[in-house]
């Protein structure tokens, strides 16, 4: 497999796996609409790599200009799918946008794939399909909860629309559920780089410590966990990335068609909000300003992943640590400063 059509590659995870492909010598290029992200990435994904992937400024809610890529390119032998809005908060205040984008988005490159014969296709999922978690760890087999969102309810029916169009497409598909991707490449050229004022704790954390926010809060310390802040399974983008090249590298060695894999990419250990914080401060050596408030409306109180089915069908599994993950969080901050 070498010519790989990633979407959404100049966002967080996006470019991150467009550098997994190209230093694992993939013919890696990029569709993005630049609604969340800056031409910039592209810069820093060529200075990480020494390689410059193709780019097209293209929405995929644009069929007609998707199809000339698909025209333009010849072959394409895999697929990954990254581009979506992902913002719980504004999915709650604009739905029809959400699903307007993340599901016609997704059935017009389907389109395609049955068009144009794409082999291999790998889908960015959500841990927030699961919902509320009953029980821990979460295995791909676990009932699915409501989604609390509607970014995750259109995760969810991403997920439905390839089960059920694998038949008609002469192809392979794996959903890829993350749990909290956070960290950045060592070198310091791409990271998270949030369209909007950044809700999520790392961004957060490295902000608060760059002082761009007085205090970080914290949702709740009185929780049912071992020191009272919530668990969550945070995993080094890196190591995110190497899975998506994982699950295309599985996909090229199944000698089926018509096959949809779902399968959990996550660290499979639980940290709190208080240790996080806390391994920011040992490694940075940065005193972080906080403040303890009530817990966040809709928040689970502990979710982690069960890595069995990604070690054993991608023979992949994380290999970088939390300090890894701040480090190189704090290293982007500052270097994007
Ligand atoms: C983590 C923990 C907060 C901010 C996100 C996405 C979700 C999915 C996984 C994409 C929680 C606490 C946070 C702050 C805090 N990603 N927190 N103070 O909520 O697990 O989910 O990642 O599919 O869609 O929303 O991530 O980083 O927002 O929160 O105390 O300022 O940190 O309560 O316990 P979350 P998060």
């Amino acid at each position: 497999m070498k010519k790989v059509l990633v979407t959404g590659g100049t966002g967080y995870i996006g470019s991150h796996t467009v550098v997994d492909l190209l230093e694992n010598s993939y013919d890696a290029l990029i569709i993005d609409n630049l609604s969340r992200s800056k031409i910039e990435v592209i810069d820093g994904i060529e200075k990480t790599t020494g390689k410059r992937p193709s780019f097209y400024a293209i929405d995929l809610c644009d069929k007609s200009a998707l199809e000339e890529v698909f025209k333009l390119e010849g072959q394409i032998d895999g697929i990954i799918h990254f581009a979506a809005y992902k913002y719980v908060g504004e999915s709650v205040a604009q739905p029809l946008m959400y699903y307007r984008n993340n599901v016609e988005g997704l059935l017009n490159l389907l389109d395609m794939v049955k068009l144009y014969k794409v082999k291999n296709f790998v889908f960015s999922s959500s841990c927030s399909v699961y919902g509320n978690i009953d029980s821990l760890p979460v295995s791909e087999t676990t009932k699915l909860n409501p989604a609390q969102s509607p970014y995750a309810s259109t995760k969810v029916v991403g997920e439905m629309l390839i089960e059920d169009a694998k038949i008609e497409i002469p192809a392979n598909f794996i959903s890829l559920r993350y749990f909290n991707p956070v960290g950045a490449h060592t070198a310091g050229f791409i990271g998270e780089n949030p369209a909007v004022t950044p809700s999520n704790l790392v961004p957060r954390i490295t902000g608060t410590a760059a002082g761009k926010f007085d205090k970080l809060m914290i949702f709740g310390n009185q929780l049912p966990t071992r020191d009272g802040s919530c668990i969550r399974d945070y995993i080094h983008v890196m190591d995110v990335a190497e899975a998506h090249t994982a699950a295309l590298k599985y996909l090229s060695k199944l000698n089926h068609l018509h096959s949809h894999e779902i399968i959990n990419v996550g660290s499979g250990s639980g940290v709190t909000v208080l240790e996080l914080i806390a391994a920011f401060e040992k490694v940075t050596g940065i005193e972080i300003p906080k403040e303890i408030t009530t817990p966040r409306e809709g928040d689970v109180i502990a979710v982690y992943s069960d890595t069995n089915k990604s070690t054993k069908l991608l023979n992949w599994e994380t290999r970088k640590t939390i300090e890894d993950m701040m480090l190189t969080a704090w290293h982007w901050e500052k270097s994007n400063a």
